[in-house]
């Protein structure tokens, strides 16, 4: 059923798959430097058996996290999963016991990578999986992603997967993943103080095709800025509220996923969702990226 107080919904484009804009991002259920169990197993299922209690019906993941502990974590809060509800995994990268992040990414890993997601989240098919391109770390870096894209077409066609869509993507890359199979969203890094990705936002969403920021509360260096903080103070929200909905206000084709181990910070993310912000308001937002810049 549509919550209204969740930012509206969206369709991925030539999918039945229809989410709420405002999601929530599983990363941080796990232990520090998203390695090993969460410190609290107990509230990270709550947080998200609220988030889909609230109408949350868009989980991001991925068997990275942990390594496989967070997608254990979701099947334990969430398995049999309630109709209507999109889990979107990502591939491309494992990780090693020195915690690093290494490419995992021949056609044969992301098959291995498809079934440790199936296996650990109780799934017979992913509804979506991100190819994410490892590129410089949190940034992307040019490079063919065909090998890739066409594996993971083979894997949908052989029902393991059902949408694809890529992430810490070029535009370039995009286009060609796009030349390969339907691409039906990107997940780049991107918020009201880092912006690279404004050029290919907009043409996504003349496609109709999801973009979904990563950070985009900032990520590991949450955003500080006298800006939202100014602002925050005179519309009595908070500043990562109010980053949250300038990403709302941005453009219809974004869907949040933001990242939080808390249930306070999940019912503070979630409300908002119900902020409506003036063009002077958004104005000043946009003044954030300029200052970053300059
Ligand atoms: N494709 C990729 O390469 C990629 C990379 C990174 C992340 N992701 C995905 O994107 C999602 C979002 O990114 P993220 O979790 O890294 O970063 P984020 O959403 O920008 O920020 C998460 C950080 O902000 C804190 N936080 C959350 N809500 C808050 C609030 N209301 N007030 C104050 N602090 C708050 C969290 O700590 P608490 O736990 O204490 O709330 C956490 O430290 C991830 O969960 C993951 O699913 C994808």
């Amino acid at each position: 059923m549509p919550h209204p107080a969740l930012g509206g919904q969206f369709t991925f484009p030539g999918t039945p798959l229809t989410v709420h804009r405002m999601g929530y991002g599983a990363m941080q259920l796990s232990g520090p430097g998203i390695y090993g169990p969460p410190k609290d197993p107990e509230t990270a299922v709550a947080v998200l058996r609220e988030a889909v209690a609230a109408g949350v019906d868009h989980i991001d993941t991925s068997d990275y996290y942990g390594p496989h502990i967070t997608n254990q974590i979701i099947r334990r809060a969430l398995h049999p999963y309630p109709a209507g509800l999109v889990i979107v995994t990502k591939l491309g990268a494992r990780r090693t016991p020195d915690k690093s992040w290494v490419p995992w990414n021949a056609p044969k890993d992301l098959e291995a990578g498809v079934h440790d997601n199936l296996r650990n989240l109780g799934l017979e098919a992913i509804d979506i999986v991100n190819y994410r391109v490892m590129g410089t770390g949190h940034g992307p870096g040019e490079g063919s992603v065909e090998p890739q894209i066409t594996a993971l077409a083979e894997l949908q066609r052989r029902g393991l997967i059902r949408h694809i869509g890529v992430s810490n993507a070029t535009a370039t890359q995009v286009a060609e993943a796009q030349s390969i199979t339907d691409i039906v969203c990107v997940q780049n890094n991107y918020n009201v103080a880092h912006r690279d990705d404004d050029t290919l936002i907009d043409a996504l969403a003349g496609q109709g095709i999801a973009y979904v920021p990563f950070f985009p509360l900032g990520g590991f260096t949450p955003l500080q800025s006298s800006t939202l903080n100014a602002v925050a103070t005179r519309l009595g929200a908070t500043p990562m509220q109010l980053a949250l909905a300038w990403l709302l206000h941005r453009s219809p084709n974004i869907l949040l996923i933001p990242g939080t181990s808390s249930l306070a910070h999940l019912r503070e993310n979630l409300a908002a969702a119900q902020l409506t912000l003036d063009p002077p308001t958004l104005a000043e937002l946009d003044g954030i990226a300029t200052a970053a810049h300059a």
